[in-house]
Order: C-alpha cells, then sequence, then structure tokens
C-alpha cells in the first residue's frame, strides 16, 4: 500500500483505537466488559456472560423497536409500525435461540459459577423490564386505532382483507406476545436443566413459579379472539 492510499484510509472517527471499525464500535470498552482471565473463577464464566450481556443488547433494540413502533401506531403510520415489529419479533428469537448456548454448562460445573452472581437475577434484567413497560401500551395504542376503525378483533379477522394493515399489526402482536412466551418456556427448561425444578433462584423465587410464567398474555384479547372464531364457525356450520 502506498503511503497515500493509507493516508485516504487512515481513521477519521475521534478515539484512540488504531481504526474506524474499532472507534465507531467502542471495541475496547465492549470487549472490557466481560471478566479477564484472572477473575473468572470458572472457565463457563465467559460463555456465561456473554449470552446475558448479548441477551440484553437484542432486548434493548427490541424494546426501542416497539416503543418506536407503538408512536407510529398512535400518529397512524401503521406500515412503519409493522416494519419495526417484524424486527423486534426477531430479536426475540435470536434471545431465544442462543439459550441453548447454556445447556453447554455442565450442572455440576454451573454451581461454581452461581456462587459468585450474588443476588443477580434475571428479574431485575433491564432488557425485560422494558419489555414490560412497552408492551402494554403497545397493546393500548392498537386498540385504540381498531376502536377508531370500529373494529373488535374478531370482526378484524373476519374482514382481514379490507383492513390488510390492522391485520398484520394484528398478527404482529401476537407474534410478539408469543415469542414472550416461547422465550419463558425455554428459559425454564433451561433453568431446569442446570439447576433442577425444586430448587429456589438467587432471589428466593422458586424455580416452579418459572414454569407458570409462559402462560401470562400482553394480548389476551387476540388471544381470546381465536375461541370466539371457533365458536362462531360452529354456528356456521
Ligand atoms: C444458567 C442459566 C440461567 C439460570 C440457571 C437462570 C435462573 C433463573 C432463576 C432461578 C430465576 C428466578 C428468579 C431468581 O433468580 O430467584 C430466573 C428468572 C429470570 N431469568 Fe434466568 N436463568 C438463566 C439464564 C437467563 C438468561 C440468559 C436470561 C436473559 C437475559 C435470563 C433472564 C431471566 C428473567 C427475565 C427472569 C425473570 C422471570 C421471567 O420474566 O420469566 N435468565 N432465572
Amino acid at each position: 500500500m502506498s503511503d497515500e492510499t493509507a493516508d485516504e484510509y487512515a481513521p477519521v472517527l475521534s478515539g484512540d483505537a488504531p481504526s474506524d471499525y474499532e472507534r465507531y464500535l467502542r471495541t475496547d470498552e465492549l470487549l472490557s466488559l466481560q471478566k479477564t482471565g484472572s477473575e473468572r473463577v470458572h472457565h463457563d464464566e465467559l460463555l456465561f456472560q456473554v449470552v446475558h450481556q448479548s441477551s440484553e443488547l437484542w432486548l434493548k433494540h427490541a424494546g426501542f423497536e416497539v416503543a418506536t413502533a407503538t408512536d407510529e401506531i398512535r400518529e397512524d403510520d401503521l406500515s412503519g409500525a409493522i416494519r419495526l415489529l417484524r424486527r423486534a419479533t426477531l430479536g426475540l428469537r435470536l434471545v431465544t435461540a442462543q439459550l441453548e448456548m447454556l445447556e453447554h454448562m455442565s450442572p455440576w460445573e454451573y454451581q461454581t459459577v452461581r456462587r459468585v452472581l450474588g443476588h443477580g437475577s434475571g428479574f431485575d434484567s433491564p432488557g425485560f423490564r422494558t419489555i414490560a413497560e412497552v408492551s402494554p401500551r403497545l397493546g393500548d395504542a392498537f386498540s385504540s386505532v381498531l376502536d377508531g376503525a370500529g373494529l373488535d378483533a374478531v370482526e378484524l379477522y373476519k374482514r382481514g382483507r379490507e383492513f390488510e394493515d390492522l391485520y398484520q399489526l394484528a398478527e404482529l402482536l401476537v407474534d410478539w406476545d408469543a415469542r414472550v412466551s416461547l422465550w419463558r418456556s425455554h428459559h425454564y427448561k433451561v433453568v431446569q436443566r442446570i439447576i433442577g425444578a425444586n430448587v429456589v433462584g438467587t432471589q428466593g423465587t422458586p424455580v416452579e413459579l418459572l414454569q407458570r410464567l409462559p402462560n401470562n398474555q400482553f394480548y389476551p384479547w387476540l388471544w381470546e379472539a381465536r375461541t370466539a372464531l371457533t365458536e362462531a364457525a360452529k354456528l356456521e356450520d
């Protein structure tokens, strides 16, 4: 490479790192957020931290998209909201898929990692707290739009072709709700596999309770509409 070419591609962003890639992504800081080799009490701590930290990043992103989609629904930009909700649900799929990585830890060896977690518990996950905040607001915004169109969920499903954007949105809310439940089911299975089903967590929660959480729904009315449709179909037979 000539000196001229080297200068042409020299970093232009502010920062001390040797390249713009590292400066933009702040890789120095990012990669220093995991314990160093001498700080780790067990080899698997890196795996454990990476799964949790990357989950927090994807959840931060998903929560941001859901909050923005909610604003767009309120401003009547339904297709904009559809675009954002698609990525938010994909984010939850990624977070669910990476739970599988935790299954590579031995249940006995994990006990060594567990000893250094203090009272750390997923109940304090900022990502999941954001999801608990933004999801009901999304449901409220969508049901106001449905009300404005003079529709309820059952009517919307019966006449979906006439209200394509509303139909797509209803299905995305169901996807979102389902994805949170599916994460919880998979999380419970991982917990059961690693620490067992009849123990209490680092914040004293019986693991048994986690088994019931997948039944929680943000939008029960959208799920109940399915039952109503099945009942309505029976009357038409
Ligand atoms: C070895 C892997 C894991 C174990 C053994 C585990 C264990 C537990 C336990 C026992 C609880 C009940 C609360 C308590 O601590 O007392 C819990 C809750 C929770 N955990 Fe985990 N967990 C694991 C991985 C993860 C991961 C990767 C996340 C992603 C951020 C996560 C997020 C949560 C959340 C959000 C809750 C609250 C319950 C809910 O909303 O469903 N956990 N976990």
